[in-house]
This record gives C-alpha cells, sequence and structure tokens, in this order.
C-alpha cells in the first residue's frame, strides 16, 4: 500500500517534473521578438482574409511560426514575410477568382519592422497601401493617417505587391526611403497618377530589379539621356502605353543590364545601334510593339543574348543570317513581322541551346532548308509558318517537342506527319492549306487544334490522352462514330473535355456514345449536316458548360435528360427544326438560351425567369404564342449586368505556368443585322423573341431591365403603346419593334437613351410627332415607316400646327441626363463598358484585364492563345 503510493508520488512528481520541463523548453523555443510580434499585428489589423490563411496567427505563441514569417536564426528578428495568393484559372472564365486571397489594406511602417528584408503579398487583392503616414488607394480618397515615426531607410532589399489589380498608387514617394530594395515587383498596380515614375524608382540606388508591367505608365521619358540606375541589371516594363522609341538613357546604363523586357508598350522606331552598348545583355524582349526597319545584323555581336523576342512588329528586309552566331539564344521569336528572302539552315547556324523558335513568317519570305539538315538544337515549343510547298524535313528530328504550331502554310500530311505530331502534347496547326485525310488518323496529343486546313475524310479516333481536340472548319465528313464509338479507344477511361466539329460536313445522328465522353466541358457541332434527335444520353455530360448544335438538321424535342447537365451555361441549337415547348428546366445557372429559328410552339414559360444568370435570351424565329412573361425582372443579371465581367473562355493548363484559352462565342442579332460574339460575349446583354406569335402589351416589369443592351420584339402581334418606363433601360443600344400593333406617340423618355444606336419603330400604328433628342432625327426613316400617323423629322410629313411640341419639360431631361452621369460611373467603375461593339471599348476593357494576364504566342483569329499569369512568369525563362 505505502510503495504503491510512493510510487504514485513518484510518479506524480515526474509528471509535474514533465509539464514544468516542458514549459519551459516552450516558453526557451519562443523566439519571436515582441516588438515583431505587435508590428505583424498592426499590419494584420488592415487585412481582410476570407480564407483564414493567417488562422496561424492567433494560435501560435511565437510570431516566427506564423504563416509566411521567417525570423533570423540569430537575432530571432523577423526577416521575411511572404503571403502571395496562389490561385488557378477556373477552366471556365479566364479571369482568376480571388475571393479567397487577402483584401483590405497593406499597413506598413519602417519603424516597426526594423529587419524586414523581404516582402511578397503578390497576387493578392488588397485595395489599398500605406507606407509610413502616406496613404494610397483605389479610390483616391485620403484614408484617415495615423501620424507615425518612420526612419529614413527601411532595410526592405525585395518586394513584390504584384497582380494586385485593384490597387492604385498616386505616388511612389515612398521609394526614396527604401534605400536597401533591390527587387521591386509592381506588376499590374494602377500607376498611371505617378508621371514621374522613372526619377522615383532611381532613388533606391541598389535596386537591380525592376518590374512594372501593366502599370498604366504612359511616360518613358524618351529623350532623357541618363536614368540613374546604379545597379540595375532586371528591367520589365512591359503592358505599359508608352507610344514612344526606345528610351536614350536605356543605352547608357552603365553597368550590366542583362534583361530589358517591353513587350507591348505601343513602341515605335529602329532599333538603335546604342543597344550593342549592353553588352551583357541575355533577353531582349520587344514583342507586340511597333517597331519597324530592319533586324539589325550587329544582333549578332550580342554573344550572351538567350532569349531575342521581337515577333509581332513591323520589322522588314531578311533575317540576317549573322544571328546564327548567336550560340546562347534559347529563345528566338521573329514571327508576325514583315520579313522578306529565305530563311536556311544558317541562320540557325551555332543555336545548339535553341529550345523555343518562332519564325511564322508570310510570303515574300521562303524556308529554303537541305532536306537533309540535322539542326543543333532540340526544341521544346516551336512555331512554324513557312511559304512554299517545301516541308522543313528537320522538323521530323525534333524528338522533345512541348508545342507545336504550324500557321499559314501549305503541305500535305501523310502518315509520317500524323506519328510525329501524335507525339507533342500540344499542337496547334490553323489555318494551313493541308493535304490531307483524317481517316485513319489517331489524334494523341492533349491539346490538339486543326482548324481551318481543308482537312478531308471521315473523323479521326482519339487515344484517352486528348483532351482539347479542335477540328472546325474543315471538310470532313461521315458520322460522329469513329471519334464518339470507337470501341478500340473505349476500354480507356476518356478525359475530352473540349470538342469543337463545327463546319464541317458531318451527317447522320448525334449518337448513343455519349456515355463514353463524360468529361466533356465543351461541345460544338454546329455548322454541319446532322440529323435526328437530340439523344437523351447527352444528359449523362454533367459537366457540360456549353453546348453548340446551331445549323444543323435536328429535330424532335428537347430531350427532358439535359435537366442533368447542371453546369450548362451556354444552349445553342439556332436553326435547326425542334419542336415542342421551350426547355424550362435547363439549368437555372444558364446564362445563354439560344433556341431561335426552330419550330418550338407554346408559350414562354415563367420558370424561365428564374435563371437569374441569363444575360442571353434569343427565342427569335418560332412559333410561340401567348403573353410576354411579367416575371422577366427575376432574371437579375439583365438589370444589373454585372455578370458581364465574367468572359466566356475556357482556360486549359499548360508549360511552364501558362494557360491555353479559348473563348467560347455566339451568332447574335443586334442592330439589324448578325454578329459574331466572341471575346466580348460576356458584355451582351439581349433578348429577342422575334419573329413569333406574340399578343398582349409589354408587361412593365421588362422596363426595369436596365442592364439590357439588345431587346427585339420585331414581327410579333404585340400591342399597347409604349411607355414612358422605356428611358430606365438606359443600356439600350439595339431596340427593335418593328411590325407589331403598338399604337399611340412614342414617348420624350426614348430620347433620353444615350448609347440607342439602332431603333426600328416601322409598321406599328403610332401617332403623333417623333420626339426631338439627339439621336432621335439621326435614325433612318426606315426606322419610323409604315405607321399611321407619325410626323416631324426625319419624316418628310410636318406636324400640323396643332400638334403640341413634346419639348415642354426641360427640367425632365435634365433629371435623366444627371442620372446617366451617375450611371456612367457606376458602368466604369464597375468595369463593364456600354458601347462594347466599337473596337475602343474592347481595348479599354482590355487595360483592365490585361493587367494580370498577357498573351504570347499570337494566333491570327485570336481564338485560342496563351496567357501567363504575371506574378509567376515575369520573364517567360525557364
Ligand atoms: C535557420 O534554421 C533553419 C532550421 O533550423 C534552417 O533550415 C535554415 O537554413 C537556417 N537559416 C540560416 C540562414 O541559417
Ligand atoms: C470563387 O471561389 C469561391 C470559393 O471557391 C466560390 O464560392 C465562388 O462562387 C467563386 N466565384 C466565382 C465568380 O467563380
Ligand atoms: C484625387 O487626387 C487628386 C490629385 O491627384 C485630387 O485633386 C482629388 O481631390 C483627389 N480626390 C479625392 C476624392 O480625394
Ligand atoms: C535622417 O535624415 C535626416 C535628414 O535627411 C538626418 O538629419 C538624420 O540624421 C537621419 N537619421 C538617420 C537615423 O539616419
Ligand atoms: C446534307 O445531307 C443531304 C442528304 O442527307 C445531302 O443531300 C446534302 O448535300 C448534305 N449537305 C451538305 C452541306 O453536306
Ligand atoms: C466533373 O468536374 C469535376 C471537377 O472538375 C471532376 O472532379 C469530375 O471528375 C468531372 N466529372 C467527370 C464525369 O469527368
Ligand atoms: C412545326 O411543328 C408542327 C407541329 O408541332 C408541324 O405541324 C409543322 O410541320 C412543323 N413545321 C416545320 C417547318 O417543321
Ligand atoms: C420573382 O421573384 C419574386 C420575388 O422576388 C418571387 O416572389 C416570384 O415567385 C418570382 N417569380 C418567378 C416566376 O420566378
Ligand atoms: C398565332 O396566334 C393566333 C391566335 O393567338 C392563332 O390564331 C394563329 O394560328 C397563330 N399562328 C401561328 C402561325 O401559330
Ligand atoms: C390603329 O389604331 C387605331 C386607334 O388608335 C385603331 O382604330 C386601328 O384599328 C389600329 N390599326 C391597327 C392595324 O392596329
Amino acid at each position: 500500500m505505502n510503495t504503491s503510493l510512493s510510487l504514485y508520488a513518484t510518479l506524480f512528481a515526474w509528471l509535474l517534473y514533465a509539464i514544468m520541463l516542458n514549459k519551459v523548453t516552450c516558453s526557451f523555443n519562443i523566439r519571436c521578438h515582441q516588438k515583431d510580434k505587435q508590428a505583424l499585428f498592426n499590419f494584420k489589423q488592415g487585412i481582410i482574409d476570407p480564407s483564414h490563411a493567417l488562422s496561424s496567427w492567433f494560435t501560435q505563441q511565437d510570431c516566427c511560426q506564423w504563416r509566411g514569417v521567417t525570423c533570423d536564426n540569430i537575432t530571432s528578428r523577423v526577416t521575411h514575410l511572404s503571403l502571395p495568393c496562389s490561385t488557378t484559372l477556373p477552366t471556365y472564365t479566364d479571369k482568376t477568382n480571388k475571393s479567397l486571397c487577402l483584401t483590405g489594406s497593406i499597413y506598413l511602417s519602417s519603424m516597426d519592422f526594423e529587419f524586414l528584408s523581404y516582402l511578397d503579398l503578390g497576387n493578392n487583392d488588397f485595395l489599398a497601401f500605406q507606407f509610413d503616414s502616406v496613404t494610397h488607394n483605389y479610390q483616391n480618397q485620403s484614408v484617415a493617417v495615423h501620424p507615425r515615426r518612420f526612419v529614413n531607410s527601411s532595410a526592405l532589399r525585395y518586394l513584390d505587391l504584384s497582380g494586385n489589380e485593384n490597387l492604385a498608387m498616386n505616388s511612389l514617394q515612398w521609394l526614396s526611403r527604401m534605400s536597401s530594395l533591390e527587387h521591386l515587383n509592381l506588376g499590374g498596380i494602377d500607376l498611371h497618377k505617378e508621371t514621374n515614375w522613372l526619377q522615383v524608382v532611381t532613388m533606391p540606388s541598389s535596386l537591380s530589379e525592376l518590374y512594372l508591367m501593366g502599370c498604366q505608365l504612359e511616360n518613358l521619358s524618351p529623350s532623357l539621356k541618363y536614368a540613374n540606375f546604379s545597379a540595375l541589371r532586371y528591367l520589365a516594363l512591359s503592358e505599359n502605353e508608352f507610344h514612344s522609341e526606345l528610351p536614350k538613357w536605356l543605352f547608357n546604363i552603365s553597368h550590366g543590364i542583362s534583361r530589358i523586357e517591353f513587350r507591348s508598350c505601343s513602341l515605335r522606331g529602329q532599333l538603335p545601334k546604342e543597344l550593342l552598348n549592353l553588352r551583357d545583355l541575355e533577353a531582349l524582349v520587344l514583342e507586340d510593339n511597333n517597331f519597324n526597319g530592319p533586324i539589325p545584323d550587329w544582333l549578332g555581336e550580342l554573344e550572351h543574348l538567350q532569349y531575342l523576342i521581337l515577333g509581332s512588329n513591323l520589322f522588314s528586309g531578311s533575317m540576317p543570317t549573322k544571328l546564327g552566331n548567336l550560340s546562347s539564344l534559347i529563345s528566338l521569336t521573329v514571327g508576325g513581322n514583315q520579313l522578306a528572302g529565305v530563311v536556311s539552315e544558317r541562320n540557325f547556324a551555332k543555336m545548339s541551346k535553341l529550345k523555343e523558335m518562332d519564325i511564322y513568317l508570310s510570303p515574300p519570305l521562303i524556308f529554303d532548308f537541305d532536306p537533309h539538315w540535322v539542326p543543333p538544337f532540340q526544341l521544346a515549343q516551336i512555331l512554324l509558318g513557312f511559304a512554299g510547298p517545301n516541308f522543313p524535313m528537320w522538323l521530323y528530328t525534333q524528338r522533345s517537342l512541348e508545342s507545336l504550331a504550324i500557321v499559314e502554310s501549305s503541305f500535305e500530311a501523310q502518315g509520317k506527319f500524323w506519328n510525329f505530331v501524335s507525339k507533342v502534347p500540344e499542337v496547334q496547326i490553323e489555318e494551313n492549306l493541308i493535304d490531307g485525310n483524317l481517316s485513319n488518323v489517331v489524334l494523341n496529343s492533349s491539346y490538339i487544334d486543326l482548324s481551318s486546313n481543308g482537312l478531308k475524310g471521315g473523323l479521326p479516333r482519339l487515344s484517352s490522352n486528348v483532351a482539347v481536340v479542335l477540328l472546325s472548319d474543315n471538310l470532313l465528313s461521315g458520322d460522329l462514330t469513329p471519334l464518339l464509338c470507337d470501341h478500340k479507344m473505349l476500354s480507356a477511361e476518356s478525359n475530352l473535355l473540349y470538342l469543337d466539329i463545327s463546319l464541317n460536313h458531318l451527317s447522320g445522328g448525334l449518337t448513343s456514345c455519349w456515355r463514353n465522353k463524360k468529361s466533356l466541358v465543351h461541345v460544338n457541332l454546329g455548322g454541319n449536316n446532322l440529323t435526328g434527335p437530340i439523344p437523351p444520353s447527352m444528359g449523362l455530360l454533367s459537366n457540360l458548360t456549353s453546348l453548340h448544335l446551331h445549323e444543323n438538321k435536328l429535330y424532335g424535342q428537347i430531350p427532358f435528360s439535359l435537366k442533368n447537365c447542371h453546369s450548362l451555361l451556354i444552349f445553342n441549337v439556332r436553326d435547326n427544326n425542334l419542336s415542342g415547348n421551350i426547355p424550362h428546366w435547363i439549368s437555372l445557372s444558364a446564362k445563354a438560351l439560344q433556341l431561335s429559328s426552330n419550330n418550338f410552339t407554346g408559350n414562354i414559360p415563367p420558370q424561365i425567369c428564374q435563371m437569374s444568370s441569363l444575360i442571353i435570351l434569343d427565342f427569335a424565329h418560332n412559333t410561340i404564342s401567348g403573353h410576354l412573361p411579367s416575371c422577366l425582372h427575376n432574371v437579375t443579371a439583365l438589370v444589373f449586368n454585372n455578370a458581364s465581367r465574367y468572359k466566356f473562355s475556357y482556360s486549359f493548363p499548360s508549360f511552364h505556368n501558362r494557360y491555353l484559352i479559348i473563348d467560347d462565342g455566339l451568332e447574335l442579332v443586334t442592330k439589324g443585322q448578325v454578329s459574331e460574339y466572341g471575346k466580348n460575349l460576356h458584355f451582351v446583354t439581349l433578348i429577342d423573341m422575334s419573329s413569333n406569335n406574340l399578343t398582349g402589351t409589354i408587361p412593365s416589369q421588362m422596363f426595369s431591365l436596365t442592364g439590357l443592351f439588345s431587346l427585339n420584339l420585331s414581327h410579333n402581334s404585340l400591342t399597347g403603346k409604349i411607355p414612358n418606363e422605356i428611358g430606365y433601360m438606359k443600356h439600350l443600344e439595339s431596340l427593335d419593334f418593328s411590325v407589331n400593333n403598338f399604337w399611340g406617340e412614342i414617348p420624350q423618355d426614348l430620347s433620353s437613351l444615350s448609347f440607342l444606336s439602332y431603333l426600328n419603330l416601322s409598321f406599328n400604328n403610332l401617332t403623333g410627332q417623333i420626339p426631338s433628342g439627339t439621336q432621335m432625327q439621326g435614325f433612318n426613316v426606315l426606322s419610323y415607316i409604315g405607321n399611321r400617323d407619325l410626323c416631324g423629322p426625319p419624316l418628310t410629313k410636318n406636324c400640323s400646327q396643332d400638334v403640341k411640341p413634346k419639348d415642354t419639360e426641360p427640367t425632365h431631361e435634365d433629371e435623366h441626363k444627371s442620372e446617366f452621369v451617375s450611371w456612367f460611373f457606376i458602368g466604369i467603375e464597375s468595369g463593364f463598358v456600354t458601347s462594347f461593339l466599337g473596337v475602343c471599348c474592347t481595348i479599354f476593357f482590355n487595360r483592365k484585364w490585361r493587367h494580370a494576364y498577357f498573351k504570347f504566342l499570337y494566333n491570327m483569329r485570336d481564338r485560342l492563345y496563351v496567357a501567363i499569369v504575371i506574378k509567376t512568369n515575369v520573364f517567360r525563362l525557364r
């Protein structure tokens, strides 16, 4: 008894000791300096952390153990803070989803972080930045500034705030106190207000790497002779709008600058020979500008050059043979220029390290290679365009290709060629004149684009490696079975995601083999000669986001099984012989329903209104009867038009952090004509119910669709007055009420629709004076003809004296103007540009999204392009 008691006592003592010891060791292990901890807490205060990425900042005692924090081993002071957000592009839409990234304000004090040398907050979604007492934020409103002491110089050596696309800085003066800074990346941040940026970034005298890509910079100070960079080695200023020549100061940076990047900067002029001053140059990236003149042969003297990226400019003359001396060259890009002459093996004589080649060249430049030439290089990536029928046989010597692109060429493709292609993971052979038959070919690449090539024969078979296949715009015939139902291939699990065989001569039915391809997200079989009903087995495609079956001869009803395609966003069966009622069971998250030019009957089901994301509703040219539903205001996407920020694009991950991006598209009738919408499809908000048998009046709820861009109710039997409320539809650019029974006067408020550029009210029963207003008289007479009693310009019929002039309420109009102004601002802020048809606006919008991505592999039709995330690929170097 006693012994056991004492045993327990001893045990207890041990236990206590162990606990104490543990505690001691614990506290011994806490290395975090109280001052740093407080600084980190201060920093944390400004941050909104929706995904609780910083939860360890609460649970852990030792701040050196916190996520993203690194302390010095000896002094225990916080030296590194690294909290970049890692995002990937979703398969659909090419905008990264930052809902899980950090946001709020970056709040830094040099006094707090005395020892911080490394700070990476890249790719998050911060909205404001504050260094010591200077505040910078997006709206340019002054935020309460805490008066803080600050030291003259911060210890920061590495600073990366890139990819915070909603961040703007009016001034970079804070850089003057960062005298130790070596690496600075502010890519994607709006710096257009800092007109003096060049002088400011030279202030940290130790700066060696400067990345200001997509910062909306404009002034490159091209005539400035010297910029006071004393240690600069990397300079990346891509995606800014400089509109000038290469700046003089660039050639006078005294020590060895090794990388220069000015991709897509609207630069012009000839390449000046002063570039030879930059003897240490390893990368010269001048792609996608307006440089002209020859590609100078003295570039061959820059012996350290590894990256020579000159594509998509206006260079002329021949390819200098002297470039063949660049024995360190890894990447050569000269495609998309206006070169002439001959390219042969002499142009590549010493390029044994070459990995990437882009010489997409158009006539009169020709390839003249010795058919037995064995190149000194093994390429990973090649983009070729060659004039003349001579297929460069040396291509077959390349055994480690990751990516092969051939454009604008003509050659004969036999078995050997397809065998070669099947070993390359990414293949883009677009817009060629290929003499080839695909009947017995098995495609094996993950990505294979053979669009617009004049390929003949039946459909090829696909191995289970194939994820993306584009065969559109060829002369392929026969039915779908080789591709969908091939039994030899069925044993392996299919990974097919994207299938586009549109614009061929395919016939037969849609087959019942869809169960073999459940992974599909995109199917486009439009513009063929397919017939029969839509098979219920298509309902097995549960990940399908986009289905295009337009312009075929399909008939029958839409199968109810399509209800199971929960992810369907675009459903396009335009121009078939489909019948039955309008399917209202299609995915509730659908964004575009295009059922036009079929034989659909019955009423418009009110369930349509539950599809709150719809932006395109095209039921034109059917035999739909009954009234317009009075619930359309439930389609919130048409009311607010905030869906427009997400593009209809697919992104597929590729090599080296790149993505292959394919835009979805639809053909729509707007402004009285058929237009194809691709890149800009996400801007379109449209209701087209024209040429049906609709009756009754327009329900007033329809006029609350203030986000609508195009409304077409023409060729129906609608009646009633056009109410003044139409003036609320501020975004309308195209309005067609022609050939109906509308009566009464044209409402004055129609003239307040500032963006309206197409109006058709012809063949109704309208009366009275056409309202005065800037564009109302600008429309053609055809907009108004065929009405009973309309008068006033542009019609020749004068209004009789007793008709009251309609402009008696000037205040009313003013009210609308101010409303317009506020709408306009909302539009700009939300990244939405109303007048999307114009090229200028596409560019305007591009400026915003281009911050995050830029394309580098150009493609004439821009359908399949490659994007790189700025953050991870400042230079496209391996
Ligand atoms: C600090 O210590 C960690 C682990 O104890 C070690 O991995 C790291 O290399 C050390 N850092 C330095 C600069 O010594
Ligand atoms: C972004 O991601 C979050 C979380 O994964 C998700 O809830 C949200 O719907 C996504 N937003 C968009 C627009 O895709
Ligand atoms: C924005 O900044 C400008 C000067 O760049 C200033 O004139 C203006 O008042 C600021 N606006 C706000 C809302 O603070
Ligand atoms: C900071 O700069 C001021 C003037 O520029 C100078 O008087 C002061 O001594 C400096 N302080 C430190 C700690 O370097
Ligand atoms: C479509 O098929 C029909 C017969 O089924 C044929 O007569 C017609 O020529 C085909 N059209 C095209 C464009 O292939
Ligand atoms: C559908 O997509 C999800 C998520 O991307 C994936 O996990 C699933 O395997 C896909 N379904 C099929 C049938 O491929
Ligand atoms: C349309 O459908 C009706 C019956 O629903 C049918 O009688 C008619 O022939 C069809 N028209 C066409 C052009 O297919
Ligand atoms: C429209 O929305 C309202 C509520 O906002 C709801 O009560 C009504 O049922 C909806 N109508 C339809 C047809 O979805
Ligand atoms: C259109 O509707 C009217 C009555 O609602 C009906 O008499 C007529 O047959 C319909 N026309 C067609 C082509 O369905
Ligand atoms: C036009 O309107 C008048 C009354 O405003 C009506 O008597 C007439 O029947 C209408 N004509 C048509 C074709 O609807």
